[in-house]
């Protein structure tokens, strides 16, 4: 089959690879017809995470289930099928309290799998002809009849559309809430449409791409313009100097000052200065345990200065980590198949597989209408 490969840094090639196929009895294979570029296969192409060379990279994944193991019972071949990014077993501890992120099973010794994904397990990505999916009765999510017709929303469903959504729990978004986002990339889009979707008083995205803030302006958030540096002072003179009730990181450890210099403390400590006291944070930009790349010496190990006096005196709360996709993918499809939610408006770049070493070049740069790259395997 073909597939993406990871071969070094800023080096990812369409390579002849040996099929994927069935392995254990509770998996089924997927014939892969949409497959997305996330803001994470970034942290990998860009060489800043262990990503082994030689593995195949993709983690939000949908098709045809083309072959089922004996022991599957409720998923049949045919069904149209999207996967979360997270491989889960259902059975765990943290899998039976919804917190799939974390399966126990699935990468024994850490909590939490994923295809194609550098530290979450040896599983193949999606970003190929076909995908082995493990647990496949617990992890597909199976679609509805209009699966095809609406397949570049429904594939939004395996990450970003869910994370973005998580962010909004994590944080406590509730109706009528100010909420302010880091980041209006793909996952940061999501999060201020599910603020949106829940009934948020005012959203407010920061970042510094004009394309990107005009899509978030599109559904009806606040365009912040960090472009100049004073995005902190924009969002506290829009919330009466106090701050918002809620605030999403959206970016991760690679956020950048608006000069385009990493600084990884800095959306962190700006959601502190600029949600309310006693407000929420969520934070599901990816933050690592070590970034042996960093400039910073701290972030080399992981660390980042963290203004937790700030953040303590000012009773704010927060949660963290991989979006448990599971949770909340079927509610959130339900809204897709009502005809309540279009995710796919952020769609960019629609492209076959052979295309993606330029994709990967111009999503990585973050060209001017680079938003969301959605690769098509048959085509
Ligand atoms: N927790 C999860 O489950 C999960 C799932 C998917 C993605 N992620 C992570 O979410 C993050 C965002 O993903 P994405 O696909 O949107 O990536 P992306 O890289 O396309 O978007 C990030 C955006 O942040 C902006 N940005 C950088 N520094 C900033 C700053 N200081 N202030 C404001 N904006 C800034 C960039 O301009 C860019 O538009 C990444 O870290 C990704 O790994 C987490
Ligand atoms: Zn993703
Ligand atoms: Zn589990």
């Amino acid at each position: 089959m073909k597939a993406i490969v990871y071969k070094g840094p800023r080096d990812v090639a369409v390579q002849k690879v040996p099929d994927a196929r069935i392995e254990k009895a509770t998996d089924v294979l997927v014939k892969i017809t949409t497959t997305n570029i996330c803001g994470s296969d970034l942290h990998m192409y860009e060489g800043r995470t262990n990503m082994e060379p030689g593995r195949i990279i993709g983690h939000e994944n949908l098709g045809t289930v083309i072959e089922i193991g004996s022991a599957v019972d409720r998923v049949k071949r045919g069904d149209r099928v999207c996967m979360p990014f997270n491989i889960s077993c259902g059975f765990c501890e943290n899998c039976e309290r919804g917190l799939t992120g974390f399966c126990l099973t699935t990468n024994p010794g850490n909590a939490g799998a994923a295809y194609g994904f550098a530290g979450m397990g040896p599983y193949s990505g999606g970003q190929a002809e076909l995908l082995r999916v493990p647990y496949a009765d617990f992890n597909c999510l199976v679609l509805p009849p209009d699966a095809e017709e609406k397949e570049n929303d429904y594939v939004m469903l395996s990450d970003i559309f869910p994370t973005g959504y998580h962010a909004t729990e994590l944080a406590g978004v509730q109706a009528g809430d100010s909420v302010v986002i880091y980041g209006a990339g793909p996952v940061g889009l999501m999060a201020a449409y599910s603020a949106i979707i829940k009934g948020a008083g005012k959203v407010m995205v920061v970042d510094m791409h004009k394309d990107r803030l005009a899509l978030a302006e599109k559904i009806g958030a606040i365009a912040v313009d960090d472009s100049d540096g004073f995005g902190v002072e924009q969002v506290m003179a829009m919330t009466a100097g106090i701050g918002a009730d809620r605030g999403c990181e959206c970016v991760g450890y690679q956020c950048c000052d608006h000069k385009g210099h990493e600084v990884p403390n800095l959306t962190m400590n700006n959601l502190v200065k600029i949600v309310r006291p006693t407000g929420g944070i969520g934070v599901v930009g990816v933050f690592i345990p070590e970034d042996p790349q960093a400039k910073d010496k701290l972030a080399r190990q992981g660390q980042i200065a963290f203004d937790f006096g700030q953040f303590w005196s000012k009773g704010q709360h927060m949660a963290t980590g991989q979006a448990n996709v599971k949770a909340y993918n079927r509610k959130l499809c339900k809204l897709i198949a009502e005809g309540k939610a279009k995710p796919s408006f952020i769609i960019s770049h629609e492209l076959p597989l052979d295309r993606a070493a330029e994709a990967y070049e111009n999503f990585d740069a973050r060209k001017e209408g680079w938003t969301k790259v959605i690769l098509k395997p048959g085509h």
